[in-house]
């Protein structure tokens, strides 16, 4: 089934010039993408964005951490696209990330960890209204 997803590059891996890397291997990997901007996110929107980690001891520096430079958010497109980009990043900790994912080609640690993913419930029609509401 031909699905849509929500992605970021996270601010470590656009302020160490990993974007066109990334983007490539995207392309490379089937998906279409829908959607692409540039953008700071804000204090409001990642609280919103990350308001289903708020109960979590990393919270507040999830939020000052997403906000601290620019993203490139992306709407993706794919057969089964929601898997697809997640396994594509590989695990969140870049430690336990296989060979060939981008988190461990490109990650630094946990929490800067390069990209993120929608999860297979409903935060992908969630996050690509909240980034896309002009195309979703
Ligand atoms: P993401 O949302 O960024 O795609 O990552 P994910 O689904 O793989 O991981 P999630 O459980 O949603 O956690 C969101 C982000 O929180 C940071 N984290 N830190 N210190 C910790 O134990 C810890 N656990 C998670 C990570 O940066 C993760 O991407
Ligand atoms: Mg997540």
């Amino acid at each position: 089934m031909i699905e849509r997803t929500f992605g970021l590059i996270k601010p470590d891996a656009v302020a160490a010039g990993h974007t066109g890397a990334i983007i490539s291997r995207i392309e490379k990997e089937g998906f279409k993408i829908v959607g692409m901007k540039k953008m700071t996110i804000s204090r409001p929107q990642a609280e919103v964005f990350y308001g289903v980690h708020k109960a979590r001891p990393f919270y507040e520096e999830l939020v000052t951490f997403i906000t601290s430079g620019p993203v490139i958010a992306l709407a993706l497109e794919k057969d089964g696209a929601i898997k697809a980009w997640r396994d594509l990043m590989g695990a969140t900790n870049p430690a336990q990330a296989a060979e060939g994912t981008l988190r461990k080609q490109f990650a630094i640690s946990i929490g800067q960890n390069a990209t993120h993913g929608s999860d297979p419930a409903e935060t992908a029609p969630f996050e690509l209204v909240l980034f896309f509401p002009e195309i979703m």
